[in-house]
């Protein structure tokens, strides 16, 4: 019989996020390279994921470790050649596996010769590649208007040489380039062009909501709100109006698809980070305002990028509620054809495990959520074993995030980051923990290794989950392993089973594709629960705990934060 025919490859994938600074080192001089990647596709491959995602490798004074671009073409010595790209490349696709570049396109380094150019006088032809404006009040002194940065301070800066400010949205050194400058749209997506047709399957789009400000410059209104979240970017008391999200914006991720789309041979897929409520996020995807009840949704999937981060999932109540909640709200906002992302965690935020209690029967039901609700998956290196955040202090610190609020005593940034907001990001960027050997296996046991290597890599390491079929890790490589076989977990419709069906601990829904149906089950709670089975799947297929208990008349034993899921 013919079943339905199964969505891109993109729609189905996983992605495994990869800070090539931490994840291996070949050279022993402590930082990771490309060849380290390299050197563990065979372990990623075996371990289940099918899509990597490199952060930023290319040429980079690294103040922002690579979010500040000065040569877009170039890889930055520490981290290879384009030739160790071309064998990344190759060798991943010739493991059946995909690889997504970062790119940064809102701002470039402060070094690049671009902005050189741009700053060294008023009639440099690069001049009007940057966001330039004169200054208020006598002697220009006092800034355009009141933006402010993403990330606190006012993000206009000035410039002595010519008497005016610059707009950067992220820090002082990543000015942004104005995408009203059609020579700056040819350049960049010049860039975009280069780099797929170099081989890449898609890219990642860094701060994607910023591309475009408001063209007339008037201030952004004032908001309570202190302090910005994932999926609300207002903050620091003003609303981020004028400077995100701006229809432009939404225009240029067009421009962005119709260059993907020109990739022929194999479809490219683009996905962004972007901040903001799913109903702002889904016009980035070609889905219009959300219409009530509207079937066929509102929505020309073949338009815009091919998804955003839905970081939300990062901060729901780890509940049934509360995880019912938010896929109620993915299903909603996000209806098929577009398709959602799963994200707890990333370079730029506390580690899935800081916010469960590293409690590791919480992070492998986290998991299951990650790898069996309808979308995406993104796993960020470590969290596959349990990584935890090291707290470092600010004053020395490798972020320039931190150093920027180095001021604040470490007993602030202690509670803030116990709140979940991140100052010192190095926390979640430690070098990977291979093994229990020196600098955790990820350096030669001789060299420094740029940062500090979690005192925790003693029993949380590859080598030692490896040899236990209970941990973290076993339960990832059983969970991408199942939904390799199943298209009712790549591709299928999620129905959530009624509340009524169900103890209040506890979260199922169906995942259907054609006549391949499995029905998961989420346990949210530290008892051991008997549940009648709320549909018709009898066989338990995986569990979070190296094997499920088997199903009894229509009965399952749920142990503590077990998910199970069963099939026909
Ligand atoms: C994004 C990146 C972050 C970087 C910033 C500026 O949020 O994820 O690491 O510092 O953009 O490029």
């Amino acid at each position: 019989m013919q079943g339905p025919e199964l969505p891109p490859w993109w729609a189905r994938t996983t992605v495994y996020q990869i800070y090539p600074r931490s994840f291996f080192d070949t050279n022993g001089d402590g930082i990771g390279d490309l060849p380290g990647i390299v050197r563990k596709l065979d372990w990623l491959r075996d371990l289940g994921v099918e899509t990597l995602w490199i952060c930023p490798f290319y040429g980079s004074p690294q103040q922002d470790l690579g979010y500040d671009v000065s040569d877009y073409d170039a890889v930055a010595p520490e981290y290879g050649t384009r030739d160790d790209v071309r064998r990344l490349l190759d060798e991943a696709h010739a493991r059946g596996m995909r690889v997504l570049a970062d790119m940064v396109l809102n701002h470039t380094s402060i070094e690049h010769p671009w902005f050189r150019a741009s700053r060294s006088s008023r009639t440099n032809p690069k001049r009007n590649w940057y966001i330039w404006r004169p200054g208020k009040k006598p002697g220009g002194k006092a800034p355009p208007n009141n933006w402010r940065s993403l990330v606190g301070p006012r993000g206009w800066h000035w410039d002595e040489r010519t008497q005016e400010w610059y707009w950067a949205s992220f820090l002082p050194f990543q000015p942004d380039l104005d995408y009203r400058n059609p020579e700056v749209q040819e350049a960049m997506l010049g860039v975009v062009r280069r780099w797929l047709a170099f081989g890449f399957d898609g890219l990642r789009l860094d701060i994607f909501h910023a591309i475009f400000k408001d063209e007339r410059f008037e201030d952004n209104p004032f908001s309570t709100r202190l302090l910005p979240s994932e999926d609300d970017p207002d903050g620091f008391l003003q609303s981020y109006r004028r400077t995100l999200h701006h229809p432009e914006t939404i225009a240029f991720a067009r421009t962005l698809r119709r260059v993907a789309n020109e990739f022929h041979d194999s479809p490219r897929f683009l996905v962004g980070e972007v901040f903001g409520q799913p109903s702002v996020l889904r016009r980035y995807c070609g889905g219009g305002a959300p219409l009530a009840g509207a079937d066929p949704p509102n929505v020309d999937s073949d338009d815009g990028l091919h998804s955003v981060f839905l970081f939300k999932a990062m901060r729901a109540p780890f509940t049934a509620a509360g995880f019912r909640e938010l896929v109620l709200e993915f299903e909603r906002e996000m209806p098929a054809p577009l398709v959602p992302t799963w994200v707890f965690g990333n370079h730029d935020r506390s580690r899935r495990g800081e916010r469960l209690g590293y409690h590791p029967e919480r992070e492998k039901l986290s998991a299951a959520v990650q790898l069996t609700a309808r979308g995406i998956p993104f796993v960020y290196y470590g969290e596959e074993i349990g990584m935890r955040d090291l707290a470092l202090p600010l004053a020395t610190a490798k972020d320039p995030l931190a150093r920027m609020y180095r001021f604040l005593p470490d007993v602030v940034a202690r509670k803030l980051h116990a709140a979940g907001v991140l100052l010192n990001r190095d926390a979640c960027r430690t070098p990977m923990q291979w093994s229990a050997a020196p600098n955790a296996g990820f350096s030669d046991p001789g060299a420094a290794p740029w940062l500090p290597v979690h005192p925790a890599a003693e029993t949380i390491n590859v080598e030692a989950e490896e040899r236990d079929p209970a941990s973290i890790l076993h339960c990832y490589r059983r969970l991408l392993q199942l939904r390799k076989d199943r298209p009712a977990l790549q591709a299928g419709a999620l129905t959530l089973y009624p509340e009524h069906a169900l103890p209040p601990e506890v979260l199922a829904y169906r995942r259907s594709f054609g006549d391949d149906v499995v029905d998961v089950l989420l346990h949210f709670d530290d008892a051991t629960r008997r549940v009648r089975l709320p549909g018709d799947c009898r066989l338990a297929l995986v569990s979070t705990y190296p094997t499920p208990l088997p199903i009894r008349e229509g009965e399952a034993v749920l142990r503590p934060y077990e998910a199970l899921v069963i099939g026909r």
